[in-house]
């Protein structure tokens, strides 16, 4: 059945094209909009507009389906590592052995961090937030790598490689800088998510550091993170990109958009709530009762989502890992059973059910962050090195396509015209 459209205005008709993606997604192509009616469209937080088509990742809200390139994250999840996920969205296919041999030592060939960036970090003052400290380090990069040849497709390549290698290096440098400890240099030996660990804890006594399947769950909940599709940080990322601004730059920006409490920081956030109401005895109804409370600015931090008007598939994949990593280091931290209680407290109350809030990928994640020795401040770090390839996969979409700057209009509601009164009438 072909679907047709058309919008009235006054006393105009437009026809408007209907673009159909492969998942059948049915979006109304309004570019004439203004120029033939004069109006524009009202859709405050985007909840009914397509910014652009694109090709790296498919979810349904509805049914709780998430796919990278076509593959399922059910799939993708423990079978494939986090390299190669990361090729699999920046090329579009997952690496052959040959691509991933390769992909692998490159990426182990520059890990080490310029100078520069760990003057940057020690430059901060004690109580900085990691992530403006993240921001502020891939910003400095854009001065660092490759001025002449970053606009060329190789020159990119290796921009994006650099950042790929340098993130975990640049999250331990800030952790150790946190804690008054030396950075660790890389180890080529190690793959990505256990040099990251190595870079972090290596002689702090941290029982994580040197261990292959807390590296493995590691890896896992990176590929989770990898993308989701237009977000606040990654359409932050194509937004900025849009004006053709350089790709550190860029890339900082959605750093500091995932940061916000409301995406990325939700995983700090909800660890913060669970000490609230461990504070509160540990009851669960409680902040169930505050959550609904519509004169409190308390929300359920982990609980609710944009598009997952379900079940979010990450949030499932993540609760069984919560138990495999607490059981595998023998930690029996209250705060799982109290978010796995508040969980099914929410779920039963009339209020989340009406809305369709359910947990979100932060629900569980800082459950494992924290037991495997992250400091809090670093959970949303730990999602931006998860997030990288995402991001960068968006950014050469959007630049490869033939995109317009991205510029949206307004409803204006200022005062009409008026005339400036001089200084000593007003
Ligand atoms: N706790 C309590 N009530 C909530 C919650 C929550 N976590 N989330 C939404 N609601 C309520 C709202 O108050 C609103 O109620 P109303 O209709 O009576 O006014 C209704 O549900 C709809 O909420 P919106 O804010 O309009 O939903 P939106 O799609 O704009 O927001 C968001 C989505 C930001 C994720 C929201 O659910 C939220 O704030 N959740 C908590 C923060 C969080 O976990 N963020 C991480 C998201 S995942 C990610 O970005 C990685």
């Amino acid at each position: 059945m072909s679907i047709t459209a058309e919008i009235r205005v006054g006393d105009k008709t437009l026809p408007l094209p209907v673009i159909v993606g492969t998942e059948q997604e049915v979006g109304l192509d309004i570019q004439a909009l203004r120029d033939k009616t004069g109006a524009v469209t009202f859709d405050p937080g985007y909840g009914n507009t397509g910014a652009c088509e694109s090709a790296v990742t498919f979810l349904d809200g509805e049914l709780g389906i998430l796919r990278y390139r076509g593959y399922p994250i059910e799939q993708l999840a423990g079978k494939v590592s986090f390299l190669e996920v990361s090729w699999l969205l920046l090329k579009g296919e997952l690496p052959n052995a040959a691509e991933l041999a390769a992909f692998t030592a490159a990426e182990k060939a520059h890990r080490a961090l310029p100078a520069h960036v760990h003057a940057i970090i020690a430059a901060f003052p004690a109580d900085a937030h990691p992530m403006a400290i993240l921001s502020a380090a891939t910003l400095s990069l854009s001065s660092t790598y490759l001025a002449d040849e970053k606009v060329t497709e190789a020159g990119l390549n290796k921009s994006q490689l650099l950042l790929l290698a340098q993130f975990p290096t640049i999250a331990a440098a800030i952790y150790r800088k946190g804690k008054g400890l030396a950075a660790v240099a890389p180890d080529a030996k190690l793959a990505y998510s256990a040099n990251f660990l190595h870079m972090m804890f290596e002689g702090t006594g941290n029982a994580a550091a040197g261990d292959p399947e807390i590296a493995k769950a590691l890896d896992l909940l990176l590929i989770l993170h990898a993308d989701h599709e237009q977000n606040c940080s990654t359409s932050t990322v194509r937004l900025v990109g849009s004006a053709q601004t350089d790709y550190f730059a860029s890339i900082a920006a959605g750093i500091t958009a995932l940061w916000g409490p409301l995406h990325g920081g939700a995983n700090q956030a909800v660890i913060e709530m669970l000490d609230g109401i461990v504070a509160h005895g540990g009851d669960v109804n409680w902040a169930v009762a505050q959550a609904k409370d519509k004169d409190s600015s308390f929300r359920l931090m982990g609980f609710g989502h944009r598009v997952y008007k379900n079940f979010d598939p990450r949030a499932t994949i993540i609760k069984v890992q919560a138990d495999v990593v607490l059981g595998k280091l023998g930690k029996n931290d209250p705060q799982l059973g109290i978010a796995k209680g508040l969980e099914e407290a929410a779920l039963k109350d009339e209020y989340f059910v009406a809305r369709k809030l359910y947990p979100n990928v932060d629900f569980y994640s800082g459950i494992i962050y924290r037991a495997l020795g992250f400091p809090y401040g670093l959970f949303t770090v730990l999602f931006a090195i998860g997030r990288l390839p995402g991001w960068t996969a968006h950014w050469n979409e959007h630049n490869a396509g033939k995109a317009k700057i991205g510029r949206p209009r307004q409803i204006y509601t200022g005062k009409n015209a008026r005339d400036v009164v001089e200084l000593s009438k007003r």
